[in-house]
């Protein structure tokens, strides 16, 4: 039916910050609320799609309809996602919106590390996988769609676009972030495909997620 275009597409949507641990009690964490996420998930699934939401540790509700698995490190999120994709139904549309760490602590302590008079411990760091990356590269398994987001506080359109070949994803939601967008629910961003960059006014994070779910619509009918 026309109100429900994606009937029969499968999806997968990471969400959420990434949390890193140091040792059983601490970890490395950032800002990301989830909220762009959640609303892509929900407006996925409004639109028809079986969406599972792979989200980091976040304060919201799962979306109506939404299959939503938790993970906490990077490791696990990226886990998570092959999971999915590895899954016999295949998938067609991916879009990563998660705040993946870029680093996790190299050896963490299997116990809660103690404050010693010497000073404090030095955190070792090594970089996560790229989750988009991979989830981007070739293969029987690479979903139809891959859209990956930016957050960039200047030259939006070279980062992006950089991003776009970089990562190997089909489309890039281009989020300028100089202004307030952290846990706040409006969002201007443009959408850069292979083709061109359409840049959307400031609407808020559910506007911007239905925008993005009717513009995969119109890409599986095309
Ligand atoms: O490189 P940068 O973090 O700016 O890229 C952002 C995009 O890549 C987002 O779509 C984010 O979800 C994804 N990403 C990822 N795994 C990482 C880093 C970023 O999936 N380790």
């Amino acid at each position: 039916p026309d109100g429900r275009p994606l009937t029969g597409r499968t999806a997968v949507v990471t969400a959420g910050p990434t949390f890193e641990p140091i040792d059983p009690v601490r970890g490395l964490t950032n800002r990301s609320s989830g909220k762009q996420g959640y609303a892509v998930a929900a407006a996925l699934a409004e639109l028809g799609a079986e969406v599972t939401l792979i989200s980091g540790p976040v304060a919201l509700d799962a979306p109506v309809g939404v299959t939503r698995v938790w993970v906490e490190a990077a490791t696990e999120m990226k886990a998570a996602v092959e999971a999915r994709l590895n899954s016999d139904r295949g998938t067609d549309i991916a879009v990563m919106s998660a705040a993946v760490a870029d680093w996790r602590v190299d050896g963490i302590a299997s116990g809660k590390i103690k404050k010693k008079p010497g000073g404090p411990p030095s955190l070792a760091l090594i970089e996560n996988p790229d989750i988009l990356a991979g989830v981007s590269a070739p293969g029987p398994r690479r979903p139809k769609l891959v859209v990956g987001f930016a957050a960039e506080t200047s030259d939006l359109e070279t980062n992006a676009r950089a991003k776009l070949s970089r990562k190997g994803c089909d489309w890039i939601v281009g989020n300028d972030v100089s202004g307030e967008v952290f846990g706040s629910d409006g969002n201007a961003v443009t959408l850069f495909t292979r083709n061109g960059a359409e840049p959307w006014p400031r609407q808020s994070k559910t506007e911007v997620a239905r925008k993005l779910a009717h513009r995969i619509a119109d890409h599986f009918k095309a």
